[in-house]
């Protein structure tokens, strides 16, 4: 038996909630999470939200700042839309009961970010993902048209051209029509209907050994869509956060970049500063130039990390303005208003993705994306800091009108629903081996970082390259010959993912943003000012994908 919902929402981070809070108004609304329904990256987010909101500033100087750092690949009119619609988004959070921090009760206390020439980010001291998050949920709750599954995970899409072979997948007359669903606490496969599917998963940091992202970010979306035939954009453009706390036990725990947007320095462990070597805004240079020259410095001199200097700001000021940051710190046995914390650049976010237009529609009719998990243009080769909770209110919100539109016409249409056949396991058995997925998962992640991660060179990429096939082989064998689980399905995502990155990063013969390789150090815009657009070959359900670059545009 399916579950029939108008509108499915894949993932429960801003991108998700918005939608539903919205579109809930004309339809039936199933969220599918596979944690708890908090559980996601949004959550984690500390920095804020960057919107235009001082008198000194103006949407055309927030549109430079993110083309600036871009480095020539942001598409310009999403960032239009994206800069002037942030207002009126950010007053609709408010509205919801959000409450970012003010001066004295009055004008938003804002923030500073690197790359950007005005204080314009909007914070709740620095838990400002999860004042969203715990604003966002609490409405959804209030709504009675919204079902939440939460422990379900997203196995594979379900389109009109797995059903009919005679459509093409990802063409034209291609469709998302559902998807089948993991519920991990039964271990049952369910089929789910839906008019409009919204894929808001997230991204994929744990590709890589070391990430600020929670374990939930395993690539999900972009591994179903892809597989379903949707295109995937600029996947080599992974950012890398400068400041993640080092320590074994502290799962590289994010140190936000506005304690250096309030004064925090950056230095060697000798006690020397080094970034007014790199770029004339020092500590506050966009992401990739601060990366790269951690990486840099920390291969230069052998140390496994640099400091981060707060002590010369008033204690008080770091305890009121970072208490996560700073009581995290200290549970790692850190005072950072005393001392200089060790810090390490870490997997943060990943500015490809799953290819939509400016009301965030894929090239699979009834599919869209919102939030980190697709490719809108916005942020180019480079995001410009705190952009992203921005993307996600946007674009969801734009998404509701198309959506709700092809909501309506396809009443009738989805008598197809008949057709959809019951997950079939065939012959799979139980597992007698689950150290093959740990193993395969870690050698993933450790391939990723070693050779597919700050810095590149064509020779670490080809070798990432030939094993990313061979995983892939074992992993396709392991996934048909045993019932999945969410291990299972995660490292297949993964896996995909990593693929992507490689490829993406294999492909482009040029250095820009946040994909370096030392064998082409500079930027190429004659041949390379363009993105890089992926799309699997058609294939059904149960058949491996293979690469195959459509264009680059
Ligand atoms: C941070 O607080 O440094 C992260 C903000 C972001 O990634 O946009």
């Amino acid at each position: 038996m399916s579950i029939e919902k108008d509108f499915i929402i894949i993932g429960s981070g801003v991108a998700g909630l918005t939608f539903a809070l919205k579109v809930c108004k004309f339809g039936s609304v199933g969220i599918i999470t596979k944690d708890a329904l908090e559980e996601s990256a949004t959550k984690y987010a500390q920095g804020g939200i960057a919107s235009v909101m001082a008198k000194d500033d103006s949407f055309e100087l927030h549109v430079q700042d993110t083309i600036e750092t871009g480095r020539g690949l942001c598409h310009e009119d999403f960032v239009r839309i994206a800069c002037s619609e942030g207002p009126a988004r950010i007053s609709e959070l408010i509205g919801l009961g959000a409450q970012f921090d003010r001066v004295r009760g009055a004008e938003f206390d804002l923030g500073q970010e690197g790359g950007h020439s005005k204080r314009r980010i909007l914070h709740a001291h620095d838990l400002t993902g999860w004042e969203i998050e715990r604003t966002l949920i609490e409405a959804v709750h209030a709504q009675d048209n919204i079902e939440i599954f939460e422990h379900h995970m997203a196995i594979d899409l379900i389109t009109r051209a797995r059903l009919d072979e005679k459509v093409e997948s990802g063409s034209n007359e291609d469709e998302a029509l559902g998807l089948y669903v993991l519920n991990h606490l039964t271990q049952k496969v369910e089929t789910m209907v839906g008019r409009v599917i919204l894929m808001a998963t997230g991204g994929a940091g744990k590709v890589y050994l070391y990430t600020s992202n929670p374990d939930t970010a395993t690539g999900d979306g972009i591994a179903l869509a892809y597989r379903a035939g949707a295109k995937i954009a600029n996947m080599e453009f992974f950012q890398f956060h400068p400041t993640c706390l080092f320590h074994p036990k502290a799962k590289s725990f994010l140190i936000s970049e506005t304690v250096r947007g309030e004064g925090g320095i950056l230095r060697l462990q000798n006690g020397d500063t080094f970034m007014e070597n790199y770029h004339s805004l020092g500590c506050l240079a966009p992401r990739d130039v601060v990366a790269r020259a951690i990486d840099y410095e920390m291969k230069k001199s052998g140390d496994d990390y640099v400091l981060l200097d707060a002590t010369h700001l008033e204690g008080y000021r770091i305890r009121e303005r970072f208490p996560n940051i700073y009581k995290t710190c200290l549970e790692f046995g850190f005072d950072m208003s005393r001392e200089p914390v060790p810090v390490v650049p870490a997997a943060h976010y990943m500015c490809g993705g799953l290819v939509v237009d400016p009301n965030g529609q894929t090239n699979i009719k009834r599919l869209f994306a919102s939030g980190e998990v697709c490719f809108s243009g916005l942020h180019g080769a480079n995001r410009l800091a705190s952009n992203s909770l921005l993307e996600g209110l946007v674009l969801s919100h734009r998404a509701v009108e198309k959506a709700v539109a092809l909501f309506k016409d396809s009443r009738e249409e989805i008598s197809t629903v008949q057709l959809i056949p019951e997950w079939d396991s065939g012959s799979a058995v139980d597992s007698d081996e689950s150290v093959v997925v740990s193993h395969n998962w870690d050698e993933i992640r450790r391939l990723m970082w070693n050779y597919v991660g700050i810095v590149r060179s064509t020779k670490r990429l080809k070798r990432a390259e030939s094993r990313i096939k061979l995983l892939l082989e074992e992993i396709h064998e392991y996934y048909w010959n045993f019932k999945i689980t969410k291990d299972t399905l995660e490292l297949r995502n993964i896996a995909i993912t990593a693929q992507l990155i490689i490829q993406g990063a294999m492909t482009r013969k040029e250095s820009r943003g946040l994909h370096y390789n030392l064998n082409f150090p500079e930027s190429d815009d004659v041949n390379w000012k363009k993105d890089t657009i992926f799309q699997s070959t058609p294939h059904q359900l149960t058949t491996q994908t293979n690469l195959r670059i459509v264009t680059h545009e």
